[in-house]
């Protein structure tokens, strides 16, 4: 089957597993979400020489790294113009995309926390977790596929959560962000399958970045949490690490930060 990249290049036939999207003479990332993780995510990026231009999205401005490289652009998940806004201010600055990360998530809120029993969940709950945990990927998808396709690798990572895998799911509770996450792991794993064909340089993966202090899980950890609690430098280390092993081949894959595959 012929594929033809953003410019119109015929793009069959060519290697696109030769070298991962970090190891590119040139560089272009987006991040979305200036939380704890998104933010380390980027700290880590702007160690690597070949990156040319870092776009961080988020829903208010905070304070960027004095770096020539980086860029903040607005995007709200519950606002769709802001997502394609922020996908033209890309384009214009970059052209084509290498990696783009969803970081974008929420456990509880001002007004929702997570459930403990059936009887704490209402239909908003459902609704706007569902909106920020999953509708976000699609439409980010939606937004900056054109970008991602072309005949470089590229990778479109996002941040999903070991609650999310319906096989692992021995504990309940938690019902809006365990079923908001499962929905982001099919939109994904769909998402990998038209985009074996339609964008064959993209790998598309599912992360887990581990249990990291960050104002999204602080509150649920407790001080007798029997596993490793990471710090979101340490979380983001060990995800560009994984990240940059990746080829389209490992498309439709849901990893945690050890680069170990989790049942969806
Ligand atoms: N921390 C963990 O232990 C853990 C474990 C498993 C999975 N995860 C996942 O990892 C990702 C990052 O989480 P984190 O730990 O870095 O938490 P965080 O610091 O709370 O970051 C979450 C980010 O999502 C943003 N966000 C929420 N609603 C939004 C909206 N409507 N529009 C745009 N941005 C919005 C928040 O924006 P504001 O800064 O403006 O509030 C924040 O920047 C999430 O997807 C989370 O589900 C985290």
């Amino acid at each position: 089957m012929t594929d033809t990249d953003a410019n119109g290049t015929d793009t069959d036939g060519e290697n696109t597993n030769a070298e991962n999207c970090l190891q590119l003479p040139a560089i272009n990332a987006v991040i979305v979400g200036n939380g704890a993780i998104g933010t380390a995510l980027l700290e880590t990026l702007l160690d690597n020489s070949r990156l040319q231009h870092a776009v961080i999205l988020g829903r208010q401005c905070k304070p960027l790294p004095d770096d020539g490289r980086v860029r903040f652009c607005h995007l709200d998940a519950l606002k769709p113009d802001s997502i394609t806004s922020a996908a033209v201010e890309v384009r214009e600055l970059c052209g084509r995309l290498h990696l783009l990360v969803n970081t974008v998530g929420m456990l509880h809120s001002e007004t929702q926390q997570p459930e403990k029993r059936l009887s704490d969940v209402t239909t908003e709950s459902l609704q706007h977790s569902f909106a920020i945990n999953a509708g976000l990927l699609a439409s980010l998808a939606q937004a900056f596929g054109p970008l991602l396709r072309h005949a470089e690798p590229a990778v479109l990572a996002s941040l999903s959560a070991r609650v999310g895998s319906i096989e692992d799911n021995q504990l309940g509770g938690w019902y809006s962000y365990r079923a908001a996450k499962a929905a982001h792991n099919m939109l994904l794993r769909t998402l990998s399958r038209e985009w074996r064909l339609s964008h064959r340089n993209v790998s598309v993966v599912a992360l887990h970045p581990g249990t990291v202090r960050s104002p999204l899980s602080s509150p649920f950890i407790s001080s007798t949490y029997a596993n490793r609690v990471l710090t979101p430098q340490e979380s983001a280390g060990y995800l560009m690490r994984l990240i940059s092993t990746l080829s389209p081949d490992d498309s439709g894959l849901f990893y945690d930060w050890r680069g170990h595959t989790i049942p969806w």
